[in-house]
């Protein structure tokens, strides 16, 4: 499985981690790596030690081009290819030796405000240009958490629309105290494929076929992402055992505080452990957290008993099995762009869409069934740092009309 993920791009950091141009060690699929930003702007990413005496690059420090070792200043370039060896260059300038010694280094690329890598074989595919990373008048922040399960039952709940009812909507209820009033039961479930992976749709008691739950549906992104039209997350594997976890979330500013522009995109990573050691249920992925580890570290799918919720938990399975066996056999991997004139603001399907690309007014937002609820605190997860709050308030005007807000 790992080396099928590999044929796809996948978010590990953002920009705004970098304050100013240094190194950072990170994991990702099951290597240890040197995230770095150089003097010209430019990321790279590459092993984590040293070719020369195994030394911790994320010690290194970044030049105009690349990344110096700090042990005895070998420079390496985003490519890998080795530009410098200060002593070796005066001792034996004819040997050239830097020519035969590469680090091992990824690409990088910064789109929506993350990092993005591809650890394939070449040629790499289109970064995919999501929709969402274009919309106007939005403030976005990033989120990130560290959770100690592997990626791919993280990523089955992405399928598993019935969930919400009770692990969301009911559970908060319990989790405040109260035994009901209960949310809407779910009725009915169905999944499809399409293009860019999986979706669900659902109807409950509430809803019916001409909702947007039916009608538009969400998307489970192949391979590793989770798109519901204000949001994607991604479950990014550190190795078989930690996912890093990744929220980007778009909320639209109100009509009054167009045109807003916002600069460099926050980004912050959340506790998830409470003091006594408990997990942190607070928030939503909080909760969804507290799924995926209680699974195991690698959840044992042969003490399952799957159910007719799980129909589309069934269909990611075999569709993951087949992409193994096609892609081992030479084929082209599902839900990859190989064309950059079609990788442009490319659609996904999406609920609300007129009101993140039109907004509203503040005091209409501020009402909306779907899209009024998180204005009054960041739903997702816990720990917003309050600099993001202030910012999120500032941008949608808050700061100026809290009374109104508060509504
Ligand atoms: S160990 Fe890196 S330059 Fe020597
Ligand atoms: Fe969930």
């Amino acid at each position: 499985m790992g080396a099928y993920l590999r044929r796809y791009w996948h978010p590990i950091g953002a920009v705004s981690q970098f304050e100013a141009p240094g190194a950072r060690p990170i994991r990702i699929l099951g290597e240890d790596l040197t995230l770095y930003q150089d003097l010209s702007g430019a990321f790279g990413l590459v092993d984590r030690h040293c070719p020369h005496r195994r030394a911790d690059l994320s010690y290194g420090y970044v030049e105009a081009c690349g990344l110096r070792c700090n042990y005895h200043g070998w420079l390496f370039g985003p490519d890998g290819r080795c530009l410098e060896q200060p002593y070796d260059d005066v001792a034996n300038p004819q040997a050239r030796f830097k020519d035969k010694v590469t680090v091992k280094a990824y690409p990088v690329r910064a789109l929506g405000g993350l990092l993005w890598t591809y650890m394939g074989p070449d040629p790499a595919p289109c970064l995919p240009d999501w929709e969402p990373f274009s919309w106007k008048n939005g403030f976005v922040q990033i989120v990130f958490a560290e959770v100690p399960c592997n990626w791919l039952q993280a990523q089955e709940n992405s399928i598993d629309p019935v969930h919400f009812e009770w692990m969301h909507s009911n559970w908060s209820v319990r989790l405040r105290g109260e035994t009901g009033p209960y949310g809407p039961r779910h009725l009915k479930v169905d999944f499809e494929e399409f293009e860019y992976g999986l979706i669900y749709k659902r109807i409950r008691e509430d809803t019916d076929q001409a909702s947007d739950l039916w009608t538009v549906g969400r998307v489970a992104l192949w391979p590793t992402g989770f798109y519901l039209g204000d949001h994607f997350e991604w479950r990014t594997p550190i190795d078989d055992e930690t996912i890093l976890s990744i929220t980007w979330a778009f909320s639209r500013v109100p009509q009054e505080m167009e045109p807003f522009e916002q600069g460099l995109i926050p980004s912050w990573t959340g506790p998830l452990r409470e003091p006594d050691g408990r997990w942190i249920t607070s928030h939503v992925m909080n909760q969804d957290f507290v799924a995926w580890v209680g699974q195991g570290a690698i959840a044992d799918r042969t003490q399952e008993h799957l159910a007719a919720s799980d129909k589309g938990v069934s269909m990611m399975r075999r569709r993951f099995l087949a992409e193994l066996d096609a892609v081992g056999s030479g084929a082209e991997p599902t839900a990859t762009i190989r064309d950059e004139a079609q990788n442009v603001r490319v659609p996904l399907p999406a609920a609300n869409k007129d009101f993140y690309l039109n907004g509203l007014p503040q005091a209409r937002m501020t009402r909306h069934p779907t899209v009024g609820s998180p204005l009054r605190r960041y739903p997702f997860q816990a720990g917003q740092p309050e600099a993001v709050r202030l910012a999120f308030e500032a941008a949608m005007g808050f700061d100026r009309a809290p009374a109104e807000a508060a509504e």
